[in-house]
């Protein structure tokens, strides 16, 4: 087991990060300091993770704002807080907004990766008990037919702007592993869903909408399938490899639950009528079939037995409890949706989504 200390988790106020230092904070015993360092695009919401703030501020959990592709305030925060471990999942993550405007992807996922590198390449210089963890995704292999799964050795084959420059962070990364020897792990993960996801990805997109009568928007044929792991589930893998993990290894994370986005959407609406009380066919009759994503991947699924195998991981919620539990979040945490509503988003919203 590694000894961390002093710990940047980079893009900490989103979706995954911020349910990563909540983790670190609540469900491990870690008692080094956490520097949560993040731009604040409009996926960033420090208020996430407000409570952590308040309980952990100042002792064990820092802020900084500061974006990945700036060199000096990244080596400042660095030397700040004596960092011997990043783990980096800064990144543009929404996969339609990389159709409509692939440029940040291209400066933060690719530029952002490099200059990370290179800061903690020259600020840890002997590679001692450091680690740069690196968090990336399946959609770097492209897309399945109807058969098989993506393991580690499957070819890169990205398809959208977003996937082709994780593909290039991850080459990247693993380029300061063989050529520079820096320490690092590397996961690859498939869809994740829970509380805090910023609603543009297909879940709390289908629950908001739901609950503001609105139309379900699902994409051509509604048979694209994705393979949904609980954020929490996620979180304790990186975790897990973060502590123990192979330097220079890379490991796939997966749910091992595989759903058609219109059976998926179909589900959705069961619970939410449950919790709601409404009629069934009160959410079913807002599902409207719309015009295909281009490049639309057909199906994701990963093959996740090297880190049970080595690592001993294991994913602990059923979709079922992980849906429930992200339903009633978005049905109680109504203040957070509010304020995330307030941003950028719904600008970008009223002129990319406009037509739905
Ligand atoms: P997110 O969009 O919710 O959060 C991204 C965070 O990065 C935000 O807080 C944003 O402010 C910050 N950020 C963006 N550009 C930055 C910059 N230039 N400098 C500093 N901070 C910046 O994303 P997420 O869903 O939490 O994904 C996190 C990571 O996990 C990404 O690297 C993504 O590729 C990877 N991943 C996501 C999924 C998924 O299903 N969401 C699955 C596998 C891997
Ligand atoms: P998304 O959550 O954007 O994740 P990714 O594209 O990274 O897999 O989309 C998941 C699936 O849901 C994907 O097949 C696209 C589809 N989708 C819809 O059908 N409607 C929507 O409104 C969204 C956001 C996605």
């Amino acid at each position: 087991m590694r000894k961390l200390t002093n710990i940047v988790i980079t893009g900490g106020a989103g979706f995954i990060g911020s349910n990563l230092i909540r983790y670190i904070f609540e469900k491990t015993d870690f008692s080094g300091k956490i520097i949560n360092l993040d731009v604040l695009t409009y996926a960033g919401n420090p208020y996430s993770l407000d409570d952590i703030d308040k309980k952990f501020g100042g002792s064990q959990y820092f802020f900084e704002k500061a974006d990945i592709r700036d060199r000096k305030a990244v080596d400042a925060i660095l030397v700040k807080y004596d960092v011997d471990t990043i783990i980096h999942l800064a990144a543009e993550s929404h996969v339609d907004r990389s159709i409509t405007g692939p440029e940040e992807f291209i400066t933060t996922n690719i530029n952002g990766t490099f200059n990370l590198l290179e800061a903690a390449k020259n600020y840890w210089k002997d590679f001692e008990g450091k680690l740069f963890h690196h968090v990336s995704t399946d959609e770097v292999y492209g897309s399945l037919g109807d058969e098989g799964f993506f393991t580690e050795d499957t070819p890169y084959d990205p398809r959208s702007p977003y996937s082709a420059a994780k593909a290039s962070s991850d080459h990247l990364v693993m380029a300061y592993f063989h050529t520079y020897g820096m320490p690092i792990t590397m996961s690859n993960c498939s869809n994740n869903y829970g509380p805090y996801q910023f609603p543009e990805k297909l879940i709390p997109v289908m629950i908001e909408n739901m609950l503001t009568e609105k139309a379900l928007p699902v994409y051509g044929d509604g048979k694209n399938i994705r393979d949904w792991l609980y954020v929490e589930d996620h979180n304790s893998a990186v975790w897990t490899i973060v502590n123990n993990g192979k330097t220079g290894r890379t490991y796939n994370i997966g749910g091992e639950n595989e759903w058609e986005n219109i059976k998926l959407v179909n589900s959705l609406c069961e619970i939410v009528a449950k919790e709601t009380g409404k009629e069934l066919n009160y959410y079913k009759k807002l599902i409207t079939f719309v015009k295909d994503r281009p490049g639309h991947d057909r199906r994701y699924a990963i093959d996740c037995s090297r880190i049970k195998k080595e690592l001993d991981w294991k994913q602990t919620y059923s979709f079922d409890s992980g849906l429930s539990e992200t339903v009633k979040w978005y049905l109680t945490e109504r203040s957070w949706i509010e304020n995330v509503k307030s941003g950028e988003y719904l600008k970008w919203m009223e002129e990319n989504y406009s037509e739905r």
